[in-house]
Formats: C-alpha cells, structure tokens, sequence
C-alpha cells in the first residue's frame, strides 16, 4: 500500500515560489523548511505535469523527482511529446503515457520510485492500454534489469536518450518493451525548447550543461549522468531572451558544476563565432553570466551549483560588476574536515574552502548569501572530524545549508573503497546536530536583516494568506509582505520580522 504521508505532491504555485536551488539536491523548500529538513528522511516530494487546455486525445502523465536538472529535463520531455501531439494531464488515471522521471542520489529516492511503480501498478490493471516508462538517472543506473524486476514497466530511458521517446512509445504501444540507455559525449538538447510546467510566469530553470567529470567519491551522478558538456551559448542566450520576453524576471542557470562551464566554437565543431554578436569564441562561465545579464537589466540571474575547487575570482567580480547578477552562491562543502574531503574525493581541504568564502566576503561582501550541501556519517568519520564540519558552518554563517546523512551508492567509488562503517543512529545524530546548528545560523543571519530594506523580485501570492504577496532579495531569502502587487515586478520592502526561514517586510 502505497503511504500517502510519506508523499508530498508540490502543487504549481508551491513549486514555482518555494522551491528553488535545493531541489538540486532532490529536496524540495519551503517556507517552514527548517521543519521540513527534519522530516527530510521520511518524506519524498514529486512534481507532476499538469491539465493542459489542449484538445489533444492523447494525453501525457509525467512525475519527476530529484533536482531541478531532473524537473528541467521533463519540460524537455514533455517538449518532445508534444510535438507528437500529446497534451498534459495531472492524474494518472486519464493518461495515455505516464512517465516517471527518476532520482538516484540517495537509496531513500529510489525506494520512492518502487513504490509508485507499485501505485502505477493499480493504475495500469485498471486501464490497460497505459503504456509506463521509467527515465532519469535510476533508468540509467539500473538499465534493463528495471525491466526485468518491474513487470509493469515498458520503456527505460536513460537522460541522453529522450528524443528516442517517440519511437519507443509507439512500439510499446503495440507491445514491445524499449529500453535506450545510450549516455552521450554531446547531447545537450539545445534545440529543444522546453514546455514550462508549474511555471508561475517569472522565474524559469534553464539547463547550461549535462553530465559531471568530478568523482566525489560517495556520488552517483557521474555515472547516471555521464561526461560532463557544455551547451551552446547561443541557444542559452536564445532562450533567455525568448523567456524575457514572455515576461519572465528571473532565470537559473543549471550544472552540477557551473564554474567548469566552457565552450568553445572549435571544440564544439562549429562555424567560427562572429564577434559582433557579443559571443567570444572561447566562453567560460564568466563570460556566460554576463552575456546572460547583458539580455536586461530587469532580468535577474542566478545559477546553481558552485564547486569551491572551481569558483574563481573572475566569476565574483563579474556577478559584482552586474547589479542583476543575484548575491547569492551554493557552495557546497560536504564536510568540514580536510580528511574526510580527501576520502570524498572533493579535491580541496578546509583551508581551500574558507579561502574561497573570504574571497567572496572581500569581493562581494557580508550580504552575499551563501548556502552548503553536507553530508553527516560519511565512511569512518569520528566525531571530531564530524565538529569541523559544526566549525565550519560557525566560520562561514551560511544562510541555509541542505543536509544528509551519507547513503552508500552501489558502483561509487566509496561503495568500492570504503566500508559504510558508521551506524545510522549515529549517522542521524549528527546530522542532527547540523540540522541544530543552521537553524541558529539561519536564524541569526536573518536577524542581521531586520530594519534594512530590499528590492524584491515579486513571485506571486504567499500561499500563508491571500492579503501577503511573495517574493526574493538579491541574496535569495523569501520575504512576504502585505500589499497587491503584480508577480514579475520589482519593490521595496522593509524586513521588520524573521524565522530562521523567512523574512517578513512592509512595502516602502
Ligand atoms: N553537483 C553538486 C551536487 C549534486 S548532488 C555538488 O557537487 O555540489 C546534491 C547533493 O546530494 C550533494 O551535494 C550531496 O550533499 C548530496 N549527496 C550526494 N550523494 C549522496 C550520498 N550518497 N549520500 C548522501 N548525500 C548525498
Ligand atoms: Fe556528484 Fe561531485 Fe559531480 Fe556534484 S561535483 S554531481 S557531488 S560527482
Ligand atoms: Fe539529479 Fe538525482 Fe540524478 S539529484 S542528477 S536526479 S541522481
């Protein structure tokens, strides 16, 4: 029986206005988040297609769990199917095609998945004709064998082999099972451009690279991902402007590692790059955001993920010259200890990471927000080393981190190397003492913003109340307010109240 509790659908308005960066790491904020990281292990949050007004017979059920590259790849799947004259549905029950798209991050994830396949199950004996695919990164990792352990299952797609789909519909339409798994060195889908879902209208997700070359030691993604590529400026650009000009304000640039992102028009096999169109023929990721922020001043930026080995200076000073370059990065740093860094494979030590945080301090100052990804009880860690990662997070005063405790991964390297040796008890204490340790930070960093006003991007309605509106700071902190303002404009707003997960305000 599939347990309801453990689930939390995120509706459109939800999705769009709370969840942000974090759903990177497969977990989905909230305005209580703090409550929310506590229940982080028992609870699995989705995010699904929805009614669509097309008079379209066939219709499309996609749900998509894990980070926000996973919810940016159903809107290119989507996308895809679409242009086979699918619309959307929101239920199951009334869907020609239901798609899950899959995360493999942590075990937690993939037992999610079983479960609704076991949920789809129920669906499929109902209606018979349902054809249900499995795609993301557990079809990747788990390949044919999703087939053979999950009878209901027709079609496994791995994520560089969804303009396959088409085919594969139709033959499992008339009754062959399909499997494509193929990872690819240059797939990018640039040419694709995505169906928004649960979209509010102002800030969009768009994907600028697929894949990841680092081997931190406890990650899956390398492998259900494949190599790391580079999207095509150009298209990036393209589809920023389209996005400006449907009236969107704000944008998000997505990797696993963002700052290693380079393209070049010889390595990538083009015609050479004419100048005059603002694009060099060598384009790091510094060069990227501000071509990006040069689309309009209006236009905020934002991208996620930072690899502290790979931020450099040129980036701060570039989202320090853009005023529409948001305040705000996500460096994760995994653990505090320089040893447990080695044995994770992050290829920086403690001293390298704060070195990191004081150049962003010295260049962009103690407004920037910064937040962290750290993982508790990974392979022999001891408890003192487990304190430096609490030193850490006392040191850098981050305004919010995600948090995990370690969940072994088969075919990583710790999976080969390292016994899984620290008991889960122990594993979840300290994760709860991290959990302690940001609130209080959190706390104390909003506290720091009571009686200073900020320009707020408006989202939309707070979902607390229809009189208050929703919005984010530079620094990426939600701030609601009173007031009846359109979503997509700018304000200010006084913050004269805080949790550890909001700031409240009053419009000037
Ligand atoms: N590319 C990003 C992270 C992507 S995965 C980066 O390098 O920061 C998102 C987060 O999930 C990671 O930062 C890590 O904190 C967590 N994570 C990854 N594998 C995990 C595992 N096996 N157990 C627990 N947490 C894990
Ligand atoms: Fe995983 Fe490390 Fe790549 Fe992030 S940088 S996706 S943690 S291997
Ligand atoms: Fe993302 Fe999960 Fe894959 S976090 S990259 S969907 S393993």
């Amino acid at each position: 029986m599939l347990k309801l509790d453990k689930f939390k659908r995120i509706s459109a308005d939800k999705m769009s206005l709370h969840s942000y960066l974090c759903s990177m790491q497969g977990l989905i904020a909230d305005i209580d988040l703090l409550e929310e990281e506590k229940k982080q292990s028992e609870s699995c949050e989705y995010k699904t297609t929805e009614d669509d007004d097309s008079l379209a017979v066939r219709k499309l059920y996609i749900e998509s769990y894990g980070c926000q590259m996973n919810f940016s790849d159903s809107e290119i799947v989507t996308s895809i199917l679409k242009k086979e004259g699918f619309g959307t549905t929101s239920s199951p029950e009334h869907a020609d095609v239901i798609l899950i798209n899959t995360c493999s991050i942590r075990e937690k994830a993939e037992q999610t998945v079983r479960n609704r396949l076991n949920f789809f199950n129920g669906v499929k004996k109902k209606n018979r004709e349902v054809t249900v695919g499995v795609l993301g990164c557990m079809a990747e990792r788990l390949k044919s064998k999703l087939l053979e352990e999950e009878k209901i299952v027709d079609l496994v797609l791995g994520p560089d082999a969804y303009r396959d789909l088409p085919k594969l519909v139709k033959k499992a339409e008339e009754g062959e099972k399909g499997i494509n798994t193929f990872l690819s060195r240059e797939e990018t889908y640039a040419d694709i451009s995505p169906v928004r879902l649960n979209s509010n209208g102002v800030t969009a997700f768009i994907s600028i690279m697929r894949g990841c070359d680092n081997m931190c030691s406890f990650c899956v993604v390398p492998f259900t991902r494949g190599r790391e590529r580079s999207r095509d400026p150009h298209s990036i650009v393209q589809e920023v402007q389209d996005l400006f000009n449907k009236g969107y304000r704000e944008v998000t640039l997505l990797g696993q590692n963002v700052d290693s992102y380079k393209w070049s028009a010889e390595e990538n096999n083009k015609a050479r790059l004419n100048r005059k169109n603002g694009v060099d023929e060598i384009v790091n990721f510094a060069n990227l955001i501000e071509l990006v922020a040069k689309v309009s001043p209006d236009l905020r930026v934002r991208f996620s993920t930072s690899h502290p080995k790979d931020i450099t200076d040129e980036v701060l000073h570039t989202m320090k010259k853009y005023e529409n370059i948001c305040n705000y990065i996500h460096l994760p740093a995994q653990s505090g200890n320089t040893r447990v860094l080695e044995l994770m494979n992050r290829t920086y030590s403690r001293e390298w990471y704060i070195n990191r945080v004081k150049a962003i301090r010295e260049i962009l100052g103690d407004e920037c927000g910064i937040s962290s990804d750290m993982i508790a009880g990974f392979c022999s860690e001891t408890e003192e080393e487990h304190r430096d990662t609490l030193t850490l997070m006392d040191y850098v005063k981050y305004d919010f981190s995600y948090m995990f405790f370690y969940s072994e991964r088969p075919g990583t390297l710790a999976a080969k190397k390292y016994a899984d040796d620290i008991p889960l008890d122990i594993k979840k204490k300290r994760l709860q003492e991290i959990i302690e340790k940001q609130r209080e930070i959190s706390l104390e960093r909003n506290q720091a913003n009571v009686g200073k006003t900020y320009k707020v991007l408006v989202e939309g309605k707070s979902k607390r109340s229809v009189e208050q509106m929703q919005g984010r700071n530079s620094a990426n902190k939600v701030i609601i307010f009173e007031g009846d303002v359109a979503a997509g404009s700018y304000v200010n707003v006084l913050v004269t109240d805080c949790t550890p997960a909001t700031l409240f305000g009053k419009l000037q």
